[in-house]
Formats: C-alpha cells, sequence, structure tokens
C-alpha cells in the first residue's frame, strides 16, 4: 500500500512521531511518504495513495487551525480512503482525545473512513519543562508503541477514542485559542540577542514571519506552534503573554528513564497511568 503521512509539527515531536511511524510502514513493505503540512508549501493530494496518516500536535485540546485548514482543502474520496490520526501532546489527559472529534468529522464528511486513532505523550519544549528521566521515559514509551500502531495501520485497522459530552464541551470552550493565538502571536518580539539569521522565517509553518531590515517581523496567522522560538540559535524571541512559561532547550535522552517515584508531581496519576499502560503493550 502507498500511504500519504501529512505531518504538522512545531518543535518537532509529531514530526518525529510521524518519520516514526513512516519507517515502520516502509519496514512492513508499504511506501510511506511524510509531507510537512505548511503555508507555502502545501502537500500534495493524496491521489494514488492507498491511504493517509494525519499528525498534529494537540494545542489546547484542540488539533491546530492549520491542520484543519489543510484538511477542509483534501478533495473528496468517494472510495472511503482509510485515514488515522496521530497525535503528540505535553500530558496524557485524557481531554487530548477529544482533539481527534473535528478532524474526523471533516474527513468523514469528505468519504474518508477513519479507522484509528493514535496519541504519544512527548517531553513539552517549550511552556513547561519535564526532567530528563521524564523525557527519556515518555519517548522510550513512544518507540515502544509507534512499530505497534505501524502494524495496525498496515492491517488496516484501528481504534477511535470515545468522547463524550465534558470532554467535547472543555475542547470546544477552549477553540477560543484559535482566535487569540494570531492576537498573541502577531506581539512576538527579539531581544538583542537575535543575530537576524532567518532561522526562525525558515521554520515557521504559516510563512509568518518576514525578515526586514535583519529582524524577524510577525504577521497575523500565528499558529502557536512556537517553532520560531523553539528552533531560534540565540534563544531570542519572546512569546508574549506566554513568555513566562517558555523554557526552550533540548532534552538528554541518554540518561535513564525516571522511575515510578520520580514521575513529576504535576498530572502524576495520568502519566503514570499513561506510562504502565504502554509499557504493558
Ligand atoms: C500553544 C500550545 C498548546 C498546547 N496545548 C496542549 C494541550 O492542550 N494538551 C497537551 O497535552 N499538550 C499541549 N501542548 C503540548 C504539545 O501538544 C506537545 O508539546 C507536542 O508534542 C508538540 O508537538 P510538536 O513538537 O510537533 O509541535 C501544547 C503546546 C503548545 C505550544
Amino acid at each position: 500500500m502507498r500511504i500519504a503521512v501529512y505531518c504538522f509539527s512545531g518543535t518537532g515531536n509529531t514530526r518525529w512521531a510521524c518519520d516514526g511511524i513512516a519507517q515502520e510502514l516502509r519496514l512492513l513493505g508499504h511506501t510511506a511518504d511524510v509531507f510537512a503540512i505548511c503555508a507555502d508549501c502545501p502537500p500534495p493530494p493524496p491521489a494514488g495513495y492507498g491511504g493517509i496518516v494525519v499528525g498534529y500536535p494537540v494545542h489546547a485540546f484542540n488539533a491546530p487551525v492549520p491542520v484543519l485548514e489543510f484538511l477542509k482543502k483534501l478533495p473528496r474520496t468517494e472510495a472511503g480512503l482509510p485515514a488515522w490520526l496521530v497525535r503528540t501532546s505535553g500530558e496524557p489527559l485524557k481531554f487530548n482525545e477529544a482533539s481527534g472529534v473535528t478532524p474526523r468529522r471533516i474527513l468523514r464528511k469528505k468519504g474518508y473512513d477513519v479507522r484509528g486513532e493514535f496519541g504519544y505523550v512527548m517531553p513539552y519544549n517549550i511552556i513547561f519543562r519535564h526532567s530528563d528521566g521524564m523525557a527519556s521515559r515518555m519517548k522510550r514509551a513512544a518507540e515502544r508503541a509507534i512499530p505497534q500502531d505501524a502494524r495496525t495501520i498496515s492491517e488496516g485497522s484501528g481504534n477511535l477514542c470515545k468522547n463524550g459530552p465534558i470532554r467535547r464541551m472543555v475542547s470546544f470552550t477552549l477553540r477560543i485559542e484559535h482566535t487569540a493565538m494570531p492576537f498573541i502571536g502577531r506581539r512576538f518580539k527579539v531581544t538583542d540577542a537575535c543575530i537576524g539569521c532567518g532561522q526562525c522565517a525558515r521554520v515557521c509553518p504559516q510563512g509568518n514571519i518576514r525578515m526586514e531590515n535583519g529582524k524577524p517581523h510577525f504577521g497575523k496567522n500565528c499558529a502557536a506552534c512556537m517553532g520560531c522560538s523553539f528552533h531560534c540559535p540565540k534563544d531570542a524571541i519572546r512569546i508574549s503573554l506566554l513568555n513566562g512559561w517558555r523554557v526552550n532547550g533540548e532534552y538528554s535522552f541518554d540518561g535513564a528513564p525516571a522511575s515510578d517515584g520520580e514521575v513529576c508531581r504535576y498530572c502524576r496519576k495520568s502519566y503514570l497511568k499513561y506510562f504502565h499502560r504502554m509499557e504493558k503493550r
């Protein structure tokens, strides 16, 4: 089977997961092409593909706007083309599962047969910082699940998340972020540490940053992916209202994974439940 993997990623976690899925699908004998969802280089439609995978990071219990816009532009399929969703999130909260509600609805309306959803908790690269041990345990859990999930895709099966009214309502309410982000994003600023290298403009999937006189200028299409701030080599981008949470910096995944006792206290129960479930797979 030929599979198109469409991926939106700001700080790289979702891209890593989608590349992993694609790699495993190739090992299973399929052809898998990964396409970035970005404004300046829209990915090709899935003509000639036998299935699609759509990867996205959870933003405020929702899929980011560029992902929804991309799905809306996909051509209709009469043949019920199989589709799967892959989400990465910073927390293992069940509310994140509701992020699949709108993508599923859009895909179903266009005739796609959404067969499964997979979720991986990945270390926050921005907004909240985990210990390296936590990051290592998260990465190992995902590395364990990805080959199994690729096999599920290969078999054409999968499970869909069941979202009750409370989850749907919370997710719907937090869609306010979709409206707020363009305003917040416009107020991103650079410090004197900026060297004008243009890396932020190159990585912005929205094409929202233009370089003028050697300095970045932020437009009104920010999708809050935080790629600009995360990839800035001088850590020079200040992210407006969200700056108090900014925690740029890579993790070291080489060390021992956090033991149960070392799991962070924040959302501790959910993390333990997630780790135990993934490690039993
Ligand atoms: C603006 C913003 C909102 C986020 N909201 C959530 C959330 O509601 N739930 C969650 O578990 N993680 C949330 N995260 C964390 C991301 O989903 C997580 O770090 C993801 O792996 C990032 O993927 P990426 O590196 O491909 O962009 C949020 C991150 C950002 C930047």
